[in-house]
Order: C-alpha cells, then sequence, then structure tokens
C-alpha cells in the first residue's frame, strides 16, 4: 500500500456516513480509538477514550482489544506500543509529530546526559522512544511535581525537553534541575501582549495555563495543570468564563461539561484567532476511516526498542499509581 505520504491516499465514497462506518469498523476488527483532547471535535466524539498523555498510556497499557488506532501524535502511540506490544497500533498520519519531540535528538542528548553523569534523567512524555530510553523515569503533565518531589532535595536531575515545563517545576519544588532547551511550538506562541488585552476585557475570568507556557504567561494563570487538571478545575469551579492557554482542542470537552460557562482560547502571537497544534490537526475522520479499514499505517517498533524503552515508563506508572493518580 502506498503510504509515500504518511498516510493511506484512498478515495472515500461521499455518501458514506463516517460516524457509523468507524463504529462499525472498530466493532467488528475490535479495535479502540485513543484520542487526546487537542485532537478535533469529531475525532474526539468516535473516540472510546479521551485523555490526556498519562490517561491515554494508562488505557493504551490495561486494554485487551486487537488494535489501538492513536488518534493524537507519534510519540503517544509508540508509549501505547511500548506498554502493550502485542497490540496493532495504527497511526492517521506518520506525519503527526511533536515539535517538542523534534527539539531533543538522540545524539546530543546522549552527550547532555554523559556531561551530567552524576545526574538521574527524568524526562517528559513528550519525547521519541530513543529518549525514554535513556531516561531514568517519564513525567507527564500530570505527575511530573510530585515525581520530582519523589526524589531527595539533594539528588542531581537533569530534566529534557522541555525547558519551560522544567522552569515551572523548578520554581514549584525549589528544585534546581539542569534543563534541556526545548519546547512546544504551540505552548510557546501564546502572547502576552494579547492575553493582558482579553484579561481586561473579562475582569470575571480566569486564566488556565498548561504549563508547557512560557513562564511571563503563566504568571497571569489562576491554575495551571495538565490538559485533564484544567478540565477538571473548569468543572468545579463556580466561575462562568475561563480563558484558556492551552491547545484548543481541549475546550470541546470544557464546553461539554459545562454548556452554560464561557470559555475563550487565548490568542497566539500572530493574525491566528486561536492556537491549534498544526501535529495534532493532520488526523482527519477521513485518515482515521482508511487506517482502520486497512490496518495502515501501522507503528513499527524493534523489540530493542521497545524493551529497553519500558523500564522508565512503567516507573512513571507505578509512581502515578501510588499517589492515587
Ligand atoms: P498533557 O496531555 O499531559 O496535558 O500534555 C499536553 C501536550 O502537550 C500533549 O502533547
Ligand atoms: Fe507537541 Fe506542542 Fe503539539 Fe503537544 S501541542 S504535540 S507538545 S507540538
Amino acid at each position: 500500500m502506498n503510504l509515500e505520504k504518511g498516510y493511506l491516499e484512498k478515495k472515500i465514497d461521499p455518501a458514506l456516513d463516517l460516524f457509523k462506518e468507524i463504529a462499525h469498523l472498530k466493532k467488528t476488527k475490535n479495535a479502540i480509538i485513543l484520542a487526546h483532547y487537542y485532537q478535533s471535535a469529531d475525532i474526539q466524539d468516535i473516540a472510546d477514550y479521551i485523555g490526556d498523555s498519562l490517561g491515554l498510556a494508562q488505557q493504551a497499557e490495561k486494554s485487551k482489544a486487537d488494535i489501538i488506532l492513536f488518534a493524537g501524535v507519534h510519540f503517544m502511540a509508540e508509549t501505547a506500543k511500548i506498554l502493550n506490544p502485542k497490540i496493532k497500533v495504527l497511526i492517521p498520519d506518520l506525519n503527526a509529530g511533536c515539535s517538542l519531540a523534534d527539539s531533543c535528538p538522540t545524539n546530543e542528548f546522549s552527550d547532555f546526559k554523559a556531561a551530567h553523569a552524576d545526574h538521574i534523567v527524568l524526562t517528559y512524555v513528550n519525547c521519541t522512544a530513543e529518549i525514554k530510553a535513556l531516561s531514568d523515569v517519564i513525567v507527564t503533565s500530570t505527575n511530573a511535581v510530585q515525581i520530582v518531589e519523589s526524589f531527595p532535595k539533594n539528588q542531581k536531575i537533569i530534566f529534557a525537553p522541555d525547558k519551560n515545563l522544567g522552569a515551572y517545576i523548578n520554581k514549584v519544588t525549589g528544585r534546581n534541575m539542569v534543563l534541556w532547551n526545548g519546547s512546544c511550538m504551540v505552548h510557546e506562541l501564546f502572547s502576552l501582549e494579547k492575553l493582558i488585552k482579553i484579561k481586561s476585557q473579562h475582569r470575571s475570568a480566569l486564566v488556565l495555563a498548561h504549563p508547557e507556557c512560557e513562564a511571563d504567561i503563566l504568571e497571569h494563570a489562576h491554575f495551571i495543570g495538565s490538559t485533564t487538571a484544567l478540565l477538571n478545575y473548569s468543572k468545579k469551579s463556580d466561575a462562568q468564563e475561563f480563558i484558556v492557554l492551552t491547545e484548543t482542542g481541549i475546550i470541546h470537552q470544557m464546553q461539554k461539561s459545562s454548556p452554560t460557562k464561557t470559555f475563550i482560547p487565548a490568542p497566539p502571537n500572530n493574525n491566528c484567532a486561536c492556537n491549534d497544534c498544526p501535529y495534532m490537526k493532520l488526523n482527519t475522520l477521513e485518515k482515521i476511516y482508511n487506517t482502520l479499514k486497512y490496518e495502515q499505517p501501522e507503528l513499527i517498533m524493534s523489540d530493542d526498542l521497545l524493551i529497553k524503552s519500558r523500564k522508565p515508563i512503567e516507573k512513571m506508572l507505578k509512581l502515578s499509581a501510588e499517589f492515587g493518580l
């Protein structure tokens, strides 16, 4: 099958009801769709589970399906495969990467690690499997602070690849982790100037921010957390208006859970009205339909990489369970 473009280019009959067809394919193939909150609303609506990076990893690990179609980005599908290697993992578009994962090439990171030989390596899940294999423990935005605090205060740590999340953890925990200089192109794009203007126009709105944002943006947040934490906060809060500083996909679930509340996507530093992740948004219903139907593209990883990258992710899941996450 021709995967030259990174996805299957098969014509689809425009008369097909893709929601129905995808539901049928899932049933006949014992397949599930795991979707990240940053997926478009229609994809979230066909998913069997929608979640943040930690929730998706936990679901993948315990799945009894024959196929997982991962509607997210490449490193998330890799994490699912690493945790449940016997399952066939499909990705609708192989081009769905991540600027943060790209900001941490394996050779350079190996040198960085070697230059800090007396440090342990804590790595944000937004990285390649090769980087995970070089790490001691993986973290997500849900458990990062607790995992860092589980180590003695004098433990030397290098943290990669997100310098913004790393700086936020250093601030909250009073640690001095050595940070890799990587970042997420989406969360770095929020405009401080536009945020201040929107805040002045919506004085009763609460500001919700993901810790991948830069420090000067985070200073304006009433609450900082992972996508799941932001969603839960918006459900429980009595406030009626929220300014959301993360990828806009999450607003679909926020609005579904709280239909009477108003969610304002914070604008980026360009002419766009809101901030979409170009990688997450490569997935479409059409690509998902073709991927499930023809079972291509499939994520293939070597046994060696699967084994080497598993241990640090398992450590994270074990610690998360201990924390009740
Ligand atoms: P969480 O899913 O952990 O909130 O992280 C967001 C993200 O950037 C995923 O790419
Ligand atoms: Fe990567 Fe940022 Fe997109 Fe998340 S939002 S997948 S960190 S580029």
